[in-house]
């Protein structure tokens, strides 16, 4: 163990290049459907800066703080994840965009023209009339996370839980007393992806005939996506994020050469103006991780953007992709369970976790996660088990078996109109 790995939390420690006694571990979309009391919470219809659906949720304060909260003190996860989403910053930049339950992004004006790029760039992040208010709710369902999640020197609230939901609490923060917040951003190219294609796409045929076409026009739209969501990741930073991901959940869809030229020296951008934040939590620059899926060929490309740890999707080897980032002179590195073992039986999903964590041992630091998000149709308890397994924490498994009491989080967050 390198000098300092238990004196920050783990999360920090491993993306630091460190071994910490406990492997940290936290889940993609751990905030989210897969949860009853996430379910309850977004039945009570929250509107935040004017916005309906989950824009709406994402930018109303006290949803998106328990939203972000409620898995730490069910899981007893090593990290929070902001509830927010990729397309949230392009909304506050005048994007007309919602989210379609079941779909995903949708886009009312797709950007297909250069004349499009040059009305979309005009425009900055927080002037959109929703803009000043949302940028705003943002910072205050930050603080509000931190506030419970503690920072150094500063214990969490803890008023008025249940014991169930503070044990989960406790067993995050661990010894050294507080659980970091990741903020996240779309990469430039993912941004792009919609934005062009207007919705989810199978293989980003109109976004990929832009960039052949009008390398230009290309250009002028992934800086200002690289703008935009830098300085989204930066705010959530500034405002008390420890850590922070760029998902570039599209990247693989891209030939190497294409996503060396076309689109890495925007990801670089992107995390450059992340990484000159100053969190308020470490009073330094918060670690960042580099992730999408489909990217076997692309891990060496994105960690040399300027990424402190890469995220591996399921469809790539840890072992290998370890060593494809440089063996022992890897960076650190963050994933991988298949989202399908959560629905298989313990007998099998358990040495998994332990095959997946002796795998990451190769690596200067190793996150545990999945290689993609949680599925929505995961049984909660489960996940709890893979914490403790990963943790080798046989009371806090006990706990997981135990299952949840049911608190759905303080009364009423986000209106009046709570059940
Ligand atoms: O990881 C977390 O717990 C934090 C929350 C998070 C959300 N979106 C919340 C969300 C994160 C990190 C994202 C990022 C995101 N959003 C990505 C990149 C990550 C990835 O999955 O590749 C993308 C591509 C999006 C766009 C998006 N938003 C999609 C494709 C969807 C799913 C639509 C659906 O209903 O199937 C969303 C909606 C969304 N974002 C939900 C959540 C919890 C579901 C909303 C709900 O119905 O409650």
């Amino acid at each position: 163990m390198r000098d300092g790995a238990d004196t920050l939390p783990p999360l920090l420690a491993a993306l630091g290049g460190a071994r910490p006694s406990r492997p940290p571990v936290w889940f993609m979309r751990q905030a989210g459907r897969s949860l009853p009391e996430y379910r309850a919470l977004r039945g009570r219809g929250a509107r935040g800066a004017g916005m309906t659906g989950m824009l709406g949720a994402c930018l109303d304060p006290a949803t998106a703080a328990e939203a972000t909260l409620q898995p730490v003190r069910r899981h007893g996860v090593d990290a929070a994840v902001l509830f927010s989403d990729i397309m949230v910053p392009l909304a506050l930049a005048g994007v007309g965009v919602r989210i379609e339950p079941g779909i995903g992004p949708i886009v009312d004006h797709p950007i297909r023209t250069p004349a499009d790029v040059a009305e979309l760039t005009a425009h900055a992040l927080g002037e959109a009339p929703a803009g000043p208010s949302g940028l705003a709710a943002i910072e205050e369902a930050v603080r509000a996370v931190v506030a419970e999640l503690g920072s150094p020197g500063a214990p969490g609230a803890t008023g008025g839980m249940p014991q169930r939901a503070l044990a989960g609490l406790a067993h995050s923060r661990g010894t050294w007393g507080w659980t970091p917040l990741i903020g996240f951003g779309g990469a430039p190219f993912t941004l792009a992806a919609y934005l062009v294609e207007g919705r989810p796409s199978r293989d980003h045929l109109a976004a990929r005939t832009l960039m052949h076409s009008d390398p230009a026009a290309w250009d002028a739209l992934l800086d200002w996506c690289a703008r935009i969501t830098g300085e989204f990741i930066a705010l959530q930073i500034r405002a008390g994020a420890s850590a922070a991901q760029l998902f570039d959940s599209w990247a693989g869809a891209l030939s190497p050469e294409d996503y060396r030229e076309r689109v890495a020296p925007h990801s670089a951008r992107a995390l450059e103006i992340a990484g000159r934040a100053v969190s308020p939590a470490t009073g330094g620059r918060a670690p960042l991780i580099h992730f999408g899926t489909g990217t076997a060929r692309i891990l060496a490309d994105m960690r040399a953007s300027g990424a402190d740890a890469v995220g591996v999707d399921d469809r790539t080897d840890l072992a290998w992709a370890i060593s494809e980032l440089g063996g022992e002179g890897a960076c650190p590195v963050q994933g991988n369970l298949d989202p399908a073992l959560l629905a298989a039986p313990w007998a099998v999903l358990g040495p998994a976790v332990d095959a997946c964590l002796e795998a990451g041992r190769a690596a200067p630091g190793h996150v545990l996660n999945l290689g993609h998000g949680v599925p929505p149709t995961t049984d909660p308890n489960v996940l709890t088990r893979v914490v403790a397994r990963a943790h080798g924490d046989g009371d806090w498994e006990g706990a997981a078996l135990a299952g949840w009491d049911g608190w759905p989080g303080p009364s009423a967050p986000g209106g009046s109109d709570a059940p």
